[in-house]
């Protein structure tokens, strides 16, 4: 399994103890930015960067971090293909994999604890997709959903 991880400065802390953690759980992953903690970033070229890394199959699953989770997470939800889900408890983290079938998960460093935030990002990287059934019906509905907007 490879990820993908990106946030701007407001999340980057967060996202140094989530790196951390994939490295000692034994899980690939590539930062594509921002570097540091103290130069103001914006969010969208950083969710832009891992939106496009899962869209080429770069990575399996991204994690996006800013402020709040917001802007970054609706950056990413801009991309064919990404199902970007913003959670902030372990449940959601779950059923964003279980029933959304979500491929990236956006977390708000200013809004949830490191403890919190790897319970999370266990949950989502842990979680199988519960296809074949009624959430796979809704998960292709979003899909023609985003097909629908691209011919309008
Ligand atoms: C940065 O101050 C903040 O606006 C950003 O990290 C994020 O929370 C936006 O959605």
């Amino acid at each position: 399994m490879k990820i993908v991880l990106g946030s701007d400065h407001a999340g980057y802390q967060l996202k140094r103890v989530i790196m951390e953690h994939l490295e000692r759980k034994g899980i690939d992953y590539e930062d594509v930015g921002t570097g540091n903690s103290v130069d103001a970033a914006s969010y969208v070229p950083y969710g832009r960067a891992v939106a496009r890394a899962i869209q080429k199959k770069e990575a399996d699953f991204g994690i996006v971090i800013c402020g709040t989770g917001l802007g970054i997470s609706m950056t990413v939800n801009k991309y064919k293909g990404i199902r970007g889900a913003l959670c902030c408890n372990e449940y959601m983290g779950r059923m964003a994999r279980q029933h959304n079938d979500a491929n990236v998960l956006a977390l708000g460093g200013r809004v949830i604890g490191s403890a919190l935030a790897l319970s999370i990002v266990d949950a989502f990287l842990d979680e199988p997709f519960e296809s074949g059934g009624r959430h796979q019906v809704r998960v292709n509905e979003i899909i023609e959903t985003e097909e629908e907007n691209f011919k309008a």
